[in-house]
């Protein structure tokens, strides 16, 4: 197979693997945890291919020791994990439960034994059902649970956690959640999906002061999903709807935690389903941030359309090549894309949190998985991670998603994205070949110093 030659990062550049909590830790009743949105979406007949659910998943709950020893035999130097509201507060407001933040303790304490630096994100998407039964994101009224459970991990955890991302993914919450009803809880409406993002935003500010208080040393950030956006030819309006796309993708995010302000353009084409917004959100959700988490997967192609949308998703060139998913592979992008944010805004240190690749995996006859495909997009994506600080983006770390095959949200178990394989039925772990290849990548950075606090 034909490799790239590899790149070498600054020392302290930090290489993870990403997970999130409902996508691997199963043990839903465990414990004291409370139901969340995903258990009851998952509930719903129709909702999650093969009616999969996240009741057991990787069994990480009780299998996270494993899991750790696996990842430092990785040589892994940082994990992304996410942690569940639901087990920390089960009615979404009220009663911590200590049950649920030992969980979360240990795997610290486990990670830091292991030489490996905790990265703790505080929602990934399973937001308690008490709180969706009140309201859900669309509602004001989330934002105060919110800091009172951001309050109550930060403090227990603290400075041992070296980067809290408020966030993953606000966009996937708000749109994918009530706008398109592809996610938990499953609505579709544009305005109740603008008013959640607003929510979202503001949460995220409201977090931020009670998280520096209880972890001063900590990093202190949120994780986006951006996709580096494309005309599908050089039409005027389709360079009009790829500016409308970037918009409702990229910049209705980006804009106001960087700059303080919804962007114009947008904001006129939302017309009556804008957000509401009171004096004073936007200085809450601009507060300074330590870090910009960034998800790369994919570009995205716009078209003008004369349907209601004004524009559609366009196909990939018929030559590119594609992942399980359906998503062209286009590791460009990723150096486009960070070159573009580090000239339009002024841009806090990044780390790409999430990156990979869905391949349909399986054991060959030796119970090796052979998935150089995957090696092959993780070889090309940290290519271009290089150029983009060749070219002076401040990038600080990479996250490979995943550490193992999940819970791929409506998904369920058919898309496997993990460098490690797991076989559901047995719940074993065997290292894909390009857990290898990541295992041998990372063994020839330079030597890791110790980072001073921030
Ligand atoms: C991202 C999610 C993550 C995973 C990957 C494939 O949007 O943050 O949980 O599902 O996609």
């Amino acid at each position: 197979m034909p490799t790239e030659p590899l790149p070498t990062f600054p020392p302290g550049f930090r290489w993870g693997v990403a997970t999130a909590s409902y996508q691997i830790e199963g043990a839903v009743a465990e414990d004291g945890r409370g139901p969340s949105i995903w258990d009851t979406f998952c509930a719903t007949p129709g909702k999650v291919a093969d009616g999969d659910t996240g009741d057991v998943a990787c069994d990480h709950y009780h299998r996270w020791e494993d899991d750790l020893d696996l990842m430092q035999r990785l040589g892994v130097q940082a994990y992304r994990f996410s942690v569940a509201w639901p087990r920390v507060i089960p009615d979404g407001t009220g009663a911590v439960n200590a049950r649920g933040l030992d969980f979360y303790d240990r795997l610290v304490d486990g990670l830091l034994a292991r030489g490996i630096e905790p990265y703790a994100t505080l929602y990934h998407w399973d937001l308690p059902q008490p709180l969706q039964d009140a309201g859900g994101w669309p509602w004001r009224g989330i934002v105060e649970p919110f800091v009172a459970y951001a309050d109550a991990v930060t403090r227990r955890l603290g400075d041992r956690v070296r980067g809290y991302a408020t966030l993953n993914e606000p966009w996937c919450s708000a749109h994918l959640g009530y706008g398109f009803g592809e996610h938990a809880p499953g609505l579709r409406d544009l305005a109740q999906a603008l008013q959640a993002s607003h929510h979202l935003l503001l949460a995220h500010g409201a977090a931020l002061p009670a998280m520096r208080a209880n972890a001063p040393a900590a990093r202190h950030g949120i994780v986006l999903n951006l996709y580096p956006t494309f005309p599908a030819s050089d039409a005027p309006a389709d360079a009009a709807a790829a500016r409308r796309f970037d918009g409702f993708f990229n910049r209705w995010y980006l804009d106001p935690l960087l700059r303080g302000r919804y962007p114009d353009d947008m904001w006129a084409a939302y017309g009556a389903d804008a957000p509401a917004v009171e004096d004073g959100d936007l200085e809450v959700i601009a507060r300074p941030l330590d870090f910009l988490g960034v998800n790369y997967y994919s570009r995205s192609i716009v078209a003008a359309d004369p349907g209601p949308q004004g524009l559609s998703m366009a196909p990939p060139p018929a030559d590119a090549e594609r992942t399980e998913m359906g998503w062209e592979v286009y590791p460009q992008g990723l150096t486009e894309l960070l070159v573009r944010l580090d000239r339009d805004y002024d841009l806090p240190p990044v780390f790409i949190t999430e990156n990979g690749a869905a391949y349909p995996d399986a054991p060959g006859a030796d119970g090796r998985v052979d998935d150089a495909d995957r090696v092959r997009y993780l070889e090309r994506h940290v290519a271009a991670l290089a150029d983009a600080l060749g070219q002076g983006v401040d990038v600080r770390g990479y996250f490979a998603w995943s550490l193992m095959d999940n819970f791929e949200w409506s998904h369920g178990y058919a898309k496997r994205f993990g460098l490690v394989h797991v076989d559901y039925a047995t719940q074993a772990r065997t290292p894909k070949r390009s857990a290898r290849w990541y295992a041998d990548f990372i063994a020839r950075q330079p030597a890791v110093a110790a980072e001073a606090p921030a």
